[in-house]
């Protein structure tokens, strides 16, 4: 049985032993990263800095709310705007191996750049174990390259240190719990490390950007203010995905010709195997409803994915 309190005492002697100097993590304000930071933080304080990178794939808003959380949990932070940055990398890019690859070369680039500003030596990650699992750590196939691992570059300028690497996911929320997180925080539900990025199927252009940042809200906004109101249980996850396909749809009396959103919403313990949520037809149409109405000029139609895992994955790329 997996012992958070033990795990916390063996990990931050082992970070303070080993690190003697300064360090950055690179994180996003999600469970693994936010635990990893303050676990690493309790070790070495003062010589951690927080980087918390703006690829313009972020949720809308997420970067004012994520920095806001980060630093009232007394972390030393620092906000990095490279939304131009990424958008000129992914330009005219479709494949998905190819964009995971692409953002995580960027990423590494940014923070080398901050650790020679900082003076660090070692660069600390939220991974955990399904991130290399999946990525085709040990005898496995690749399933898909997760951002902090297959799509690191072989020159990288600092040592890595991933403090949470053996952990699942809810072994990870048992570690933020205990080590005095919100449940806000600890029980979140995911969010890939390339963001919006693995959820627009096609170019991840800002206007496609923005068509995914608000379908996400509206779907996040939904089931969350169904769950409040006991229509439903929370799923383990749940969002919206933009298909690069368009439909003939009809307002009022005039055509209409827009993409295709999808909503997937799913029931899984650690993310390695996950079944559909069961979502009730009236609160589908509700988030339908608002989908189309909000994104009138962008979106003719919003299905919804009844696909477990396996065969499917969680995210779409
Ligand atoms: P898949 O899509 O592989 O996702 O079924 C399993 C879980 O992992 C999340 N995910 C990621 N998390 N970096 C991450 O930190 C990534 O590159 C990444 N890709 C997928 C996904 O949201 C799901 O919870």
């Amino acid at each position: 049985m997996f012992k958070p309190d033990k795990f916390i005492q063996e990990k931050t002697a082992e970070l303070r032993e080993k690190i003697k100097c300064n360090a950055i993590i690179g994180l996003s304000g999600g469970v693994d990263s936010t635990t990893s930071a303050v676990l690493v933080n309790k070790a070495i304080g003062k010589n951690l800095r927080c980087v918390l990178v703006d690829t313009g794939y972020m949720r809308k808003n997420e970067i004012e709310k994520n920095s806001a959380m980060l630093r009232k949990l007394g972390l030393n932070l620092l906000v990095v705007n490279a939304k131009d940055r990424f958008y000129a990398k992914l330009k005219g890019i479709i494949e998905p191996e190819q964009k995971r690859k692409l953002i995580g070369e960027l990423f590494i680039r940014i923070f080398e750049e901050i650790a020679r500003e900082e003076n660090a030596r070692y660069f600390i990650q939220g991974t955990i174990a399904p991130d290399w699992i999946e990525s085709g750590g040990g005898l496995r196939d690749k399933i898909k390259s997760h951002h902090n691992v297959g799509g690191l570059p072989a020159e990288i300028g600092f040592e890595i240190v991933e403090p949470l690497r053996d952990l699942y996911k809810d072994e990870v929320r048992k570690v933020g719990q205990v080590l005095g997180l919100p449940p806000e925080i600890h029980q979140k539900q995911p969010f890939p490390g390339p963001g919006l990025a693995v959820r627009i199927l096609g170019e991840t252009s800002p206007e496609n950007v923005k068509i995914v940042q608000e379908a996400c809200a509206i779907v996040e906004e939904e089931i969350e203010r169904a769950s409040e109101n006991k229509e439903i249980t929370k799923p383990w996850q749940y969002f919206a995905v933009l298909l690069p396909v368009k439909a003939v749809g009809v307002q009022g009396d005039v055509r209409s010709y827009g993409n295709i959103i999808t909503v997937r919403a799913v029931e899984s313990i650690d993310g390695m195997s996950a079944s559909y949520t069961k979502i009730p037809h009236h609160i589908l149409e509700r988030i339908s409803v608002r989908i189309t109405n909000t994104l009138k000029d962008n979106v003719s139609r919003v299905v919804f994915d009844i696909t477990n895992k396996p065969p499917g994955t969680i995210e779409y790329e």
